[in-house]
């Protein structure tokens, strides 16, 4: 495959920012989803990366996504917040309340929100990983449109609805877990078909008629299958049921399209939060645990055709901290795409070079 072009990641960063700011979000709205969009990209989540930016900035340009929207607590008690998004961008919504957690957090011990009235807040490790930084755990979920199965049926009931815990740690990097419910995020196969490929591995969806299919457009006229079979359809059936019957978003069934509605806001939901540690455990004492705990792991001896037993969340670290060094690159089609954005939103293209 030929090397492309490397981006520096501070050039991407602002083209992102112009981009979102010309489609009418406030600066540091745009700020926040820029940074997140970036961040996933370096993450190596690419479905989650720029590759969405022209869709986000058509969401808030068609004013189905409300620009400059604040959250508001509608229901308050000692670590327990319900909040209305009002609408706003999700992710910039999602910062807001994960910070109102981590700052009840600080004497309560934990903090709790649901969000209603919501918009797809990207890469769930955005909100955790702020919490980890405050020492402490944090906790992001959100329910998404319906796009997979329940285990055992065939319509698509669910949504691929994300979890994410992001664990601090001593010496060690935090333990990040960020995930779909389904067996890989369902921006990874229109991430796939965008970029021109003809095949995907078979257990990650079905076609209509509910038969697994290696075929990326068979799969996105059919649905995605749970990670784990029953089970992962029972964590996104939980995170359902915390976003939309506890939080009162739209259930996943009733959840607009990010992609294609433009007419009718999502009503995502999400659930979200942060445990104090020292609250539960003095904070050199749980670092001595978990740093022993994942040297433990880390020593073991890796199975034949592995390298190594990795944290969840090593791999995403690694190749951030190389993006970082090196720049990001992107497949022909996304560059294609961004510059078109680009001359759409009268916005000068991204510099190449890397920060380095
Ligand atoms: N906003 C939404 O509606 C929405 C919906 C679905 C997914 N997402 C996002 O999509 C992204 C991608 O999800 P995914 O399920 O495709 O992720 P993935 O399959 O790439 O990774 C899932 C998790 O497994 C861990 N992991 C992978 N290999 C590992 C190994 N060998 N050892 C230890 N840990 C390992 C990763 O660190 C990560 O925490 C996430 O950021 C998620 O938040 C968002």
């Amino acid at each position: 495959m030929p090397e492309h072009t490397r981006y520096s990641v501070a050039a991407l960063r602002t083209f992102a920012e112009r981009i979102l700011v010309e489609a009418g979000l406030e600066p540091g709205e745009a700020a926040l989803l820029g940074e997140s969009l970036i961040e996933a990209d370096l993450r190596g989540i690419g479905s989650h990366g720029l590759t969405r930016l022209r869709t986000y900035a058509q969401r808030v340009q068609t004013g189905v996504v409300q620009a400059g929207s604040v959250p508001r607590i509608v229901r308050e008690a000692p670590g327990a917040l319900a909040v209305d998004g009002c609408n706003g961008a999700g992710v910039p919504v999602g910062v807001t309340v994960m910070d109102w957690c981590v700052e009840r957090a600080r004497t309560q011990g934990s903090c709790f929100a649901t969000v209603c009235n919501g918009n797809h807040f990207g890469i769930g490790a955005f909100f955790t990983m702020r919490a980890a930084r405050a020492g402490m755990i944090g906790l992001a979920m959100s329910n998404a449109p319906a796009s997979m199965v329940p285990a055992g049926g065939k319509r698509p009931l669910l949504g691929t609805n994300p979890l994410s815990v992001a664990i601090p740690a001593g010496t060690s990097p935090p333990l990040v877990l960020d995930m779909a419910t389904s067996t890989v995020a369902q921006g990874k196969i229109i991430l796939a078909a965008k970029e021109g490929a003809t095949e995907i591995p078979g257990h990650w969806a079905v076609d209509e008629n509910g038969q697994p299919t290696t075929d990326p457009q068979a799969a996105l006229r059919g649905a995605m299958l749970p990670f784990g079979g029953a089970k992962g359809y029972a964590i996104a059936l939980i995170i359902d049921v915390l976003c939309s019957a506890l939080g009162g978003s739209a259930p996943s069934t009733g959840i607009h399209s990010f992609w294609d509605d433009f007419e009718r806001p999502q009503n995502v939901g999400f659930f979200m939060g942060a445990w104090s540690i020292a609250h539960f455990m003095p904070l050199p004492e749980f670092h001595k645990r978990i740093d022993a705990l994942f040297t433990t792991l880390k020593s073991s001896p890796p199975a034949p055709g592995f390298d190594e037993v990795c944290i969840p969340g090593e791999g995403e670290q690694r190749r951030a901290e190389q993006g970082r060094r090196e720049g990001l690159a992107y497949a022909p089609a996304v560059m294609a795409d961004l510059s078109a954005l680009a001359q759409e939103y009268q916005v000068a293209f991204i510099e190449e070079g890397c920060d380095a």
